[in-house]
């Protein structure tokens, strides 16, 4: 626990404590140690503050200028590490309030007019939110364009598609990797919407039941960029689902950046041999001199389970709180800062070591030979003539069995051999056979056709560079 001064006291304990706190009530009950990380959003909020208080006159010009000065003169101490933050006063709040009364003198007392720290937190927490989404939708836009980079050079190289991890259909690597930027661009959607939802100032709640005091909530939040004011004080000092929604997006986009990372991992495998990883973005083994390790995919496999731990810490520290504020609140932020700075490192990185890795073109092709992949394509062949699916399905089945007795691919029976299955296969069938032949006859909207991989890849490329 951090260690609290004894002589010093938290400005928010009022006349009404006759002794001063236990220590240990200080030492177990300060934020400040981590709350801190919201010093640059509580000034913001502040300094909005004490200009709506001017404009409905409950400050004067000389006391809003004085808090002004003194609000920024603590931006620059704090910018410049120089801010001595004690865990005497608790939390960011009290900090910045105790340090306003060194400087600004008289009017500081003023500043907390028709303001609680409950309102006051939500309103900090909400700026945080939004400033880290904006950041991470950039972030992800980055790791979409290196993704989309890579796709371009590999649009209508064949690889193997998977279900159950068994070998399916043949794909092309552009397509697959597309399939993840399509995931990203959902996870910017979700980044987007809990943006909007956050984007509504507390402020006014004050601690539960809003104020007597005249104030002009729509002019706070207009000075800060919010969308709107929240409807109901009540709601407004016990609602956290701003921080939910966040944590839900950050959970998903962590899960896609951990599946990605699974992937590539799997690719990078001798048994696979597709990927190859620069070696400045690989890891070594103490013991084992021939290792290269892909430990940073491992890492930001690993450092999603921070993501989906924080929005289960969240909702559990919610769960059976009573309306409305309660100090157990608090507990959101560490946890929440530090699975944030992880995820975003992991965007960072991602981005980076995607421009760092190739994929071998023969050996994916290679790959896509002699699982009888090709398959599926040859019933729709059956089907294009007219056979009913169920048939095909049947046929092309048993055409597989006839091969793999003797161990062929498809392409390498004879007609007279696949007309002994079913009279409907003729010589027109050979071109749809094969990795190539059965990913250049995929023709729906969304497959993994190379021509349509190279729209795709063009149409995503005006799309990135619209910037959203
Ligand atoms: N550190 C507190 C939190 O994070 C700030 C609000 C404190 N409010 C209070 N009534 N003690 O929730």
């Amino acid at each position: 626990m951090a260690r609290v001064s004894k002589r010093e006291r938290s400005p928010a304990r009022s006349g009404v404590f006759s002794k001063p706190a236990d220590p240990l009530t200080e030492a177990f009950t300060q934020s400040v140690s981590f709350d801190r990380e919201l010093a640059r959003h509580d000034l913001a909020g502040s300094l909005a503050h004490a200009r709506m208080l001017l404009k409905v006159g409950l400050l004067t010009r000389a006391e809003e200028a004085a808090l002004r000065k003194g609000l920024e003169a603590i931006r620059a101490e704090i910018e410049a590490g120089r801010f001595a933050w004690n865990p005497a006063f608790e939390d960011v709040h009290m900090n910045i309030e105790k340090a306003l009364a060194d400087r600004a003198g008289a009017a500081a007392g003023k500043l907390h007019t028709a303001r609680s720290r409950n309102d006051q937190i939500a309103l900090d927490e909400r700026l945080w939110v939004r400033e880290q989404l904006d950041a991470i939708r950039a972030e992800l836009h980055a790791v979409q364009r290196s993704l989309l980079a890579l796709a371009e050079t590999y649009a209508g190289d064949p690889m193997p598609g998977y279900t159950h991890l068994q070998r399916a259909q043949p794909v092309t690597c552009g397509h697959y990797l597309l399939a993840h930027v399509e995931a990203l661009e959902r996870d910017a959607d979700r980044c987007a919407e809990a943006r909007h939802r956050a984007n509504v100032l507390p402020l006014g709640a004050c601690a539960l039941a809003g104020t007597s005091l005249p104030i002009d909530r729509a002019y706070t939040a207009k000075l800060l960029g919010f969308e709107g004011v929240t409807r109901n004080s009540m709601d407004t000092s016990a609602d956290r689902d701003y921080l939910l929604d966040f944590a839900y997006a950050m959970s998903v986009c962590a899960i896609h950046l951990s599946r990605l990372a699974e992937d590539f991992i799997l690719y990078a495998t001798t048994e696979f041999g597709w990927l190859k990883i620069d070696d400045a973005w690989c890891t070594g083994s103490s013991i084992m001199p021939q290792k290269r390790n892909p430990d940073l995919f491992e890492l930001i496999r690993g450092k999603a389970g921070r993501a989906v731990g924080v929005l289960n810490h969240l909702l559990m520290l919610l769960k059976g709180t009573p309306l409305t504020y309660n100090r157990d609140f608090q507990e959101d932020k560490e946890v929440l800062f530090d699975a944030t700075r992880h995820f975003r490192a992991s965007l960072q990185v991602l981005a980076r070591m995607l421009e760092n890795v190739s994929f071998d073109r023969a050996k994916m092709e290679a790959a896509c030979v002699g699982g009888y992949m090709d398959a599926t394509v040859l019933a729709e062949f059956l089907v294009r003539k007219g056979l009913p699916f169920r048939q095909a399905h049947h046929a092309a089945g048993q055409l597989v069995k006839v091969a793999a007795a003797q161990g062929k691919t498809l392409s390498e029976l004879s007609v007279r051999e696949m007309q002994a299955v079913h009279p409907l296969l003729d010589a027109s069938v050979k071109p749809v056979l094969g990795p190539r032949g059965a990913v250049n006859s995929y023709v729906s909207q969304g497959s993994p056709n190379p021509k349509l991989v190279r729209k795709e890849v063009a149409a995503w490329k005006k799309r990135l560079a619209r910037g959203r």
